[in-house]
C-alpha cells in the first residue's frame, strides 16, 4: 500500500525541465529528465524554438514526456555560440524570460491534472528560478559543471579580494577552500574570450567573473542544487558547497545510470555513426587517439597548427571531431598522418562522444576538459589529455592531471613537443590507465542500485514529489 501511495504521489509530480540552450547543457538535462521519467515522474522538456527546430528529429516516444518551446528572442541566423554568446545571455534574460513566464502561467492554469508542479532549470539562469517561485512553483537549480568548477566560481569574490586572478602562473592560490595545496592561478576558471570590439572595459574579465560568481551564488535561492557528479569523485568540493545552498544532490554521472534507457531522448542519431564505427572497428585495441575540443573552443591558426603537428608526431591513428570552421586546417594534418590513419568528422550534435569513448580501439581522449566530456571519459576509463580553454575546464583539467591522475593536463601550453609527449604518455602509461579504470569502476558502483549517486537520485525524487503535493 505504501509503495502504491508513493507511486500515486510520483505520478502527480510534473517537472518542467529548462536547460540552458547549448549542447553541453542540454545533454545532461536530457539525462536528468530520463532519470525522472524512469522514477515515474512526468516531464515537460523546454527548448528554445530555434533548438526545437534544429535538434528534434524524432518525436518523443515516452508517454510521460512532452516537449515545449519558447522563443529565445534572437533572429534565426544568429550564431548563438562563439561570437554571439553574450547576446544569447541577454536575450534569454529578457525575451526568453518573458516567454517562459507566460508558458508557466499557461501550464499552471491547465484545469486537468497536467499543471506543472516543479521546475528544474539550469542554474546559469537565476531568472528561471525567481519567476517560478514568484508564481508559486518550486524551483531547483541544475548546474552542469563539476563541483570543483562550481566551488571555484563561488570563490571568485574572495579570490579577487586576495588579488588571485586566472593567469598562466604556477603560483598556488589561496581563497578556494579545500583546494589550497594544488590549485594554481592557471587552474582558475576563465571567461569565454569573446571577440569584443575594442573599447573601455572590453577585455577586462573581472566584471564578467563577478557576474558568473553572482549567478553561481544565486543557486542558493533555489530549493536545491543538483550536480552531475559523484561524491566519490568530488566529495570534498561537495561538502564545501553545501553551506551555500539549501540542499545539494550529487546524482552523476547521469549518462551512466545502468537503467538509463534515455527515456527523454528525442534527438535522432546520425546515419554516419555506422561509418565511424566501421573505421574504429578496423583498428587494434587502444590504438586510436580520440580528439574533440568542444563546440565553443576558440584557437588561433598557429595554436591549431602546433597542436596538429604534435598529434601527428605522436604517431597514432586519430579520430578528430572539429567544428566546420576548424576543418580546413585539418587537411595538412591528415595528409601528414597518412589518410588511413586519420578520420576527421564535423561536430555532429546527434553523436554523443561516449559512444566513441566506449569503443575498444580508443586509447586516449584529447579533450578541452568540458565537464560532460570529462565524465564521459571517466565512466569509460579512458585516459585524457586536457587542453582547457575557459569556464570550469581549467579546474577540471587540474583535477584530471593532479588529483585523480586519470590523465594529463596540457593547460595553456600548446607546443608540438608537449602534445606529442602527453599523447604518448596517456596512450602508454600503465599508472594512468589503472587510475582511469579504477575511477570507472567506482563511478559505475555509484550509479548502480544502492550506490551514492543512485541514492541521491532517489532522495531528489522524494524532494520533488514532496514539493509537488
Ligand atoms: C561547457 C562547459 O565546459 C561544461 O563544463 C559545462 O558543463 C557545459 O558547458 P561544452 O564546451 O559544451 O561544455 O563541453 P562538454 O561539457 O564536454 O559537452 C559537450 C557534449 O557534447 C558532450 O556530452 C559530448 O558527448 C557531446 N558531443 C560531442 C556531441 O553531442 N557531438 C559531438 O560530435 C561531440
Amino acid at each position: 500500500l505504501a509503495r502504491r501511495a508513493r507511486w500515486l504521489r510520483e505520478m502527480a509530480a510534473h517537472v518542467l525541465a529548462f536547460p540552458w540552450p547549448l549542447q553541453g547543457h542540454i545533454n545532461p538535462m536530457l539525462h536528468l529528465a530520463s532519470a525522472l521519467l524512469d522514477a515515474g515522474l512526468r516531464v515537460t522538456f523546454l527548448h528554445t524554438e530555434h533548438n526545437l527546430r534544429r535538434f528534434t528529429r524524432v518525436p518523443p516516444h515516452h508517454p510521460r514526456l512532452r516537449l515545449a518551446s519558447i522563443p529565445d528572442g534572437l533572429p534565426d541566423h544568429h550564431p548563438r555560440s562563439v561570437g554571439g554568446l553574450m547576446e544569447l545571455v541577454e536575450s534569454m534574460r529578457t525575451a526568453g524570460s518573458a516567454a517562459y513566464r507566460a508558458l508557466l502561467l499557461r501550464m499552471m492554469d491547465s484545469d486537468d491534472d497536467d499543471a506543472v508542479t516543479c521546475v528544474i532549470t539550469d542554474g546559469v539562469m537565476p531568472f528561471a528560478v525567481s519567476v517560478a517561485e514568484e508564481l508559486g512553483v518550486p524551483a531547483l537549480a541544475f548546474r552542469t559543471e563539476s563541483a570543483c568548477g562550481f566551488l571555484a566560481y563561488l570563490s571568485v569574490p574572495r579570490l579577487l579580494e586576495l588579488g588571485e586572478k586566472p593567469v598562466p602562473s604556477d603560483e598556488l592560490v589561496r581563497g578556494v577552500p579545500g583546494m589550497e595545496g594544488f590549485l594554481r592561478r592557471r587552474d582558475l576558471p576563465r571567461v569565454v574570450p569573446l571577440p569584443l570590439p575594442p573599447g573601455p572595459g572590453n577585455g577586462d574579465p573581472v566584471p564578467v567573473l563577478l557576474t558568473i560568481a553572482d549567478t553561481a551564488a544565486r543557486c542558493g535561492e533555489s530549493r536545491a542544487l543538483i550536480l552531475n557528479t559523484a561524491a566519490s569523485m568530488e566529495g570534498p568540493a561537495l561538502s564545501r558547497i553545501a553551506p551555500h545552498v539549501r540542499d545539494v544532490f550529487a546524482v552523476g554521472p547521469l549518462h551512466a545510470r545502468p537503467a538509463a534507457r534515455h527515456a527523454a531522448e528525442h534527438v535522432s542519431r546520425s546515419s554516419d555513426d555506422m561509418s565511424l564505427s566501421a573505421w574504429l572497428d578496423g583498428h587494434e585495441d587502444r590504438s586510436v587517439v580520440y580528439v574533440n575540443l568542444g563546440s565553443l573552443t576558440i584557437v588561433s591558426s598557429e595554436q591549431l597548427a602546433e597542436f596538429l603537428h604534435g598529434l601527428v608526431a605522436a604517431g597514432y591513428a586519430f579520430l578528430a571531431v572539429f567544428r566546420q570552421d576548424m576543418l580546413h586546417q585539418m587537411a595538412a594534418a591528415v595528409a601528414g598522418a597518412g589518410s588511413e590513419r586519420a578520420l576527421v568528422v564535423e561536430w555532429a550534435l546527434q553523436r554523443d562522444a561516449h559512444h566513441v569513448l566506449r569503443h575498444r580501439a580508443v586509447g586516449c581522449f584529447l579533450t578541452h576538459g568540458g565537464w560532460n566530456s570529462t565524465l564521459e571519459a571517466a565512466v569509460e576509463g579512458v585516459p585524457a589529455v586536457c587542453w582547457p580553454f575557459f569556464a570550469d575546464q581549467q579546474t577540471n583539467s587540474r583535477f584530471v592531471g593532479a588529483v585523480w591522475r586519470t590523465g594529463l593536463d596540457m593547460k595553456d601550453v600548446c607546443q608540438r613537443a608537449v602534445v606529442e609527449r602527453m599523447v604518448r604518455e596517456a596512450m602508454e602509461s600503465p599508472e594512468i590507465r589503472a587510475s582511469a579504470q579504477s575511477m570507472s569502476r567506482q563511478l559505475r558502483l555509484d550509479v548502480a542500485h544502492g550506490g551514492s549517486s543512485s541514492s541521491e537520485l532517489e532522495r531528489l525524487v522524494g524532494l520533488i514529489t514532496e514539493l509537488s503535493l
